[in-house]
């Protein structure tokens, strides 16, 4: 009985782990993001290049500017002149997770939103 809870715990910490990791992210961006930002992550004309966010911030990945675009916060601040990205309401929803911030805090967000993030931070050029 001890072991098949330990085990349950063990499936659920592998399973939670993985919905806030790149890989869901992953499948994340290919559902809603792929379209403007293309499969490559590398833009077109007016939509940024996501590989490059860190290069484009000095070579220092700014991860809450990254959280806040996704999660909404940055809402009406936009990385480029011209078209502002649509806020992904439906994405917001959903279980909330502790995400640890690079400045040493850690807040609760979406899942969605952490898994895009670690998933953009991973594929950054
Ligand atoms: C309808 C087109 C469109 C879709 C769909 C879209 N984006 Fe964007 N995105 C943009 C545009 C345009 C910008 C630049 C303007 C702005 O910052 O709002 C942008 C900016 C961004 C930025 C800021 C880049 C920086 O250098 O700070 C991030 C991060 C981002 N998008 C991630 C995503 C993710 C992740 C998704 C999928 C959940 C997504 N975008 C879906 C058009 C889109």
């Amino acid at each position: 009985m001890k072991h098949s809870i330990a085990l349950a715990l063990l499936v659920c910490l592998a399973g939670c782990a993985s919905t806030t990791g790149p890989e869901a992210g992953r499948a994340l961006y290919a559902q809603n993001c792929v379209a403007c930002h293309g499969a490559d992550a590398r833009g077109g004309a007016q939509v940024p290049d996501l590989t490059m966010i860190a290069a484009r911030a000095g070579g220092a990945y700014p991860q809450i500017r990254v959280l806040d675009k996704l999660d909404g916060y940055a809402r009406g601040q936009t990385a480029y002149d011209g078209v502002e990205m649509p806020n992904f309401g439906d994405l917001l929803t959903g279980r909330l997770a502790r995400v640890q911030t690079d400045a040493g805090l850690s807040r609760p967000m979406p899942e969605a939103v952490i898994a895009l993030e670690a998933y953009l931070r991973s594929i950054q050029d």
